[in-house]
């Protein structure tokens, strides 16, 4: 009987323990479908192929989704009418959902009912990185898919017009620090593009933290009463390669977008931006490398795992 009442403890806080401990592994998929990384790589890569601006545009979904109902592909999800997430304000021109199916459904071929939309959306954010000359890092994967897209859920998505004491809350509110406030959109935004939509306000304000010749150059990019679709890099001179050049720019007035800009006008935000910019020769390494452990902090935002949500068939809809 007392052998049983042990087993029994035992078992309970087996299971507690399994259970509570259960979170992302390192190559989850190694047994069930062993190709399933290699696949959304070499999807990614060719798309990156035909398309270099497709690199921005994957890690910035990746972002999109993480920030809303945690990384569980929510944003993928298409009902039918506008009431999806991905149709939310704060997602508009969020895109590279043709990528993320492709890569879907050549798992699906191979690996039936395994591999989730979540983490192929992490792990195309990581391959397009690396296509964009970034850091490679490790992603650990097991994530389970969402079966919940709503937009009112993503009402709450940082904005460019947000003060920087409000981007420091939402980033807070999702366990990042401002350390990963700088290093996530720093480092995402080096290889990205904007529309004229989101710089005009700023210039049509005279915003008086831009840089004046830079100024001249965005004026003349994105001129009054010009097309706010077109689109200008975020890190003047050195698009679609990953280095730390925005934040250098971003010190000297040259931020295209607020958000960018507001983070040299806080004192811990500048002081991080600085900390990156140093005399130290390996400062470079370092903003790659600290970007790297942020994408994977992003990447785990309350994430669904074990035995919550579900893995899809086709990451645009539930099953
Ligand atoms: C501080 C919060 C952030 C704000 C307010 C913000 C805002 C924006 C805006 C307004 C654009 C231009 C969108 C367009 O014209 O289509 C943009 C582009 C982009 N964002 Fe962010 N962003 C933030 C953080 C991040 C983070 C954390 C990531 C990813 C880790 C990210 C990834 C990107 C990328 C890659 C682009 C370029 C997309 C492209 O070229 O198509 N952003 N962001």
């Amino acid at each position: 009987m007392l052998t049983f009442a042990i087993f029994l403890v035992l078992f309970y806080f087996h299971y507690q323990l399994g259970f509570s401990e259960a979170q992302l592994q390192f190559g989850f998929y190694s047994r069930t479908c062993p190709s399933a990384e290699s696949i959304v790589h070499d999807v990614v890569q060719h798309a990156v192929a035909k398309d270099p601006g497709k690199a921005a545009v994957l890690l910035r979904l990746q972002f999109h989704d993480c920030f809303v109902e945690g990384c569980d592909g929510s944003i993928l999800i298409k009902h039918g009418g506008n009431d999806d997430e991905r149709f939310a304000a704060g997602n508009a021109g969020v895109a590279g959902f043709d990528v993320i199916d492709e890569a879907k459904s050549e798992l699906e071929r191979l690996c039936p009912g395994i591999v989730s939309c979540a983490d192929i959306v992490a792990l195309a954010a990581r391959d397009a990185v690396v296509a964009a000359k970034g850091p490679f890092y490790v992603v650990p994967t097991g994530r389970r898919d969402g079966r919940i897209a709503n937009v009112g859920h993503a009402a709450n998505l940082p904005d460019d017009k947000d003060p920087i004491n409000t981007l420091k809350s939402k980033f807070r509110e999702k366990g990042l620090s401002d350390q990963d406030l700088v290093l996530l959109s720093g480092g995402a935004h080096t290889i990205g593009t904007t529309a004229c939509f989101f710089v005009m306000p700023r210039l049509d304000a005279q915003d008086p933290t831009i840089n004046k010749e830079f100024f001249k150059i965005l004026r003349s990019k994105c001129p009054q009463g010009g097309d706010v679709n077109v689109r200008i890099p975020l890190d003047w001179d050195s698009q679609f390669v990953f280095d730390d050049q925005i934040l250098r720019n971003i010190r000297n007035g040259r931020g295209v977008i607020l958000s960018d800009s507001v983070l040299y006008r806080d004192n811990n935000t500048k002081r991080i931006i600085d900390s990156y910019l140093g005399t130290n020769r390996s400062s470079k390494a370092n903003f790659a490398t600290d970007f790297a452990k942020a994408m994977v902090k992003m990447g785990a935002i309350g994430v669904k795992i074990g035995v919550e949500g579900e893995i899809r068939r086709i990451c645009n809809a539930t099953n």
